[in-house]
This record gives structure tokens, C-alpha cells and sequence, in this order.
């Protein structure tokens, strides 16, 4: 940890400075029309240490959907609410080559939590009287990692992907089909959508990411929000399978386990030290951040943050 946080500044800004070198490159999602009305060359980072220092930069007040990000709490939800075998009987625990909505790699049961398959299982894993309590508890968990009640549903991303959403639809249906889940599809694919529709900003999110790397420990040490064990089994997985089909080559040029969405945004956790979010909306080919997946690179190198040094 650094001692002087003007030393920390210092790398901080030269590595942002670098990653404008990747200014430009890569397209916003369009398809959600919703996300195609971002300005792509929005810039946020954010970095919570787990002794509470934050370090902000950029458009740090701007609030963008979780997307994809949101399957790391629908993952924490399942296992609060179930026991891991249950939740691991339904899916499968490898990453995946295939693009994060292709039906390729269900067979039996999804193979991983993180593709939207998983996180449509998660969503049916969360308990609560009906779709409106399960989406309250899930974005009340995001409040209480986030520390922060200034959270809510973004209901133009939630309305425009309802409306274009026909692929994940034909995915809950198929899960449905094999026995994964019994209950109403429409309104477990409603869940899904709604929780991948939740609003926060970068420093919100740096925040939970803090907390993972806190061992599931709020900041100020009273109290344990998530158990070490499933705190332990969500940070394996974003690091095997947190950035789609390119998580292998992301995890060996960055080697902080991490996890995407198409909003642009990627949440890192360095065990013990940070919780990271960067913000950029210009996707690569697989849906990742392009200056976001290099700033962390460039962080990973500069820092020491790679978690296999
Ligand atoms: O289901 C979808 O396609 C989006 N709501 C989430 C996809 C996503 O964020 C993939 N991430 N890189």
C-alpha cells in the first residue's frame, strides 16, 4: 500500500495520460438503443482502497447501467439466498469462448455465472414474494456495497431492452425448457433485465468493488455484508470468467479479476487493496471496455496490482 499519497497521484495520472492513446477506438453498444445515447468518449476512474482513500478521475458523477456488471450481484444473491451446491448444480463454473448471449455454451446448464445465461439463473435463484421484492433486495445489496442509498433503476435502459431483448428472452425460455428454473419466464427475464438496468456511478461501484477486496467487510470494519466464502467464489470467477470469451488473455496481461459490461464500465478487485472501476463506452468485439481494459493494464503493470506477483 502507498504511504504517500502524492507518489499514488503521480502513477495514477501518468497511466491515464497513456490510455489516451486508446481515445477513439472501439464503438458504444447500440444494441440496446438506449446505451447508443452515451457520449463515447465519457471517462471515469475511480479506486476505493480497503482502508477508505478514494481516488477520483474524470466524470466520476456520471451514471451509466451496470449491464453485465450486475450478474457479480446476482451471483452474491444466489448464494446468500441458496447453498453453493444448489446454485452450482444449475451452473457450471468454466469459461466460455462464446459471445456472452450465445446459446452455445448452455447445453445442460450454462457455463458459467457471468454469461447472460448464468446470470439469468442467478436472477431465478433470488428469493422474494414476487419479481418487484427479488429486484428490491438485489438493488438494496448494491445500496449496502455501494454505501450509498443514491441508487436506482435507470428506466430508459430497463424500457428500451425489454424492447429488444428477443435473444435473452429465447434463453430463459430454453432454461426453462431444461428443467433449470419452473418459475414464469417472461418475469424472470424482467429480473435479469432490471437488475442489468440499475444506475450507479464509478466511485459507487469502485466502492463495492473495495468491499470484495475487503473480504466482504464494510470499510469501517462493523460489519459482514457478504461471507469471506462467497466473496472468494464471486472473485474466482470474475477471474476465470469476468471478461467473456477474452478472460483467459485478460487475465495474463492484466491479472486482476475483474468483470465487464456493455455500458462500458469494468469493476476490478486486488485482493486486500482495491476496489477499481474505469468507465468508457467504446466496446471491443467482445464487449469490453478498450480503454478501460488497457488503462487496467497499464495500472496492473505500474502498481504491482497483478495478483499472481
Ligand atoms: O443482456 C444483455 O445483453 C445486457 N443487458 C448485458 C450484456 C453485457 O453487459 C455484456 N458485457 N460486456
Amino acid at each position: 500500500m502507498y504511504k504517500e499519497n502524492q507518489e499514488l497521484l503521480e502513477i495514477i495520472n501518468r497511466a491515464i495520460k497513456k490510455s489516451e492513446s486508446y481515445i477513439g477506438r472501439g464503438e458504444v453498444a447500440t444494441y440496446i438503443p438506449e446505451l447508443a445515447n452515451v457520449n463515447p468518449e465519457n471517462f471515469a476512474l475511480s479506486i476505493v482502497s480497503v482502508d477508505g482513500g478514494l481516488y477520483e478521475f474524470g466524470d466520476t458523477d456520471t451514471v451509466f447501467s451496470m449491464q453485465s456488471i450486475s450478474k457479480v450481484i446476482s451471483l452474491i444473491m444466489a448464494l446468500k439466498d441458496n447453498d453453493a451446491d444448489t446454485v452450482f448444480k444449475k451452473i457450471g463454473t468454466e469459461a466460455s469462448k462464446y459471445k456472452f448471449n450465445s446459446v452455445i455454451p448452455i447445453d445442460d446448464k450454462p457455463s458459467n455465472p457471468f454469461i447472460n445465461a448464468g446470470a439469468i439463473t442467478t436472477s431465478s435463484l433470488i428469493r422474494g414474494d414476487d419479481i418487484i421484492d427479488k429486484f428490491d433486495r438485489t438493488i438494496n445489496m448494491v445500496r449496502k456495497l455501494a454505501n450509498s442509498n443514491d441508487i436506482r433503476l435507470i428506466e430508459e435502459v430497463y424500457l428500451s431492452e425489454m424492447q429488444t431483448t428477443d435473444i435473452n428472452r429465447a434463453i430463459a425460455y430454453y432454461l426453462k425448457s431444461k428443467g433449470i428454473f419452473t418459475d414464469d419466464a417472461e418475469k424472470i427475464l424482467d429480473l435479469y433485465i432490471r437488475n442489468c438496468s440499475i444506475g450507479l456511478n464509478s466511485s459507487q461501484l469502485a466502492h463495492i468493488g473495495a468491499i470484495l477486496a475487503n473480504g466482504g467487510v464494510s470499510i469501517d470494519q462493523s460489519e459482514e455484508i457478504i461471507s469471506k466464502e462467497i466473496v472468494k467464489t464471486v472473485i474466482s470467477q470474475m477471474a476465470s470468467c469476468g471478461m467473456y470469451e477474452k478472460s483467459g488473455q485478460y487475465l495474463l496481461e492484466v491479472g486482476i479479476p475483474s468483470k465487464s459490461g456493455v455500458s462500458g464500465a469494468i469493476l476490478g478487485v486486488v485482493p486486500g487493496k482495491y476496489g477499481i472501476c474505469v468507465y468508457s463506452p467504446r466496446l471491443d468485439e467482445s464487449g469490453n471496455s478498450v480503454r478501460g481494459t488497457n488503462l487496467l493494464k497499464i495500472l496492473s503493470n505500474e502498481l504491482d496490482l497483478n495478483i499472481f506477483l
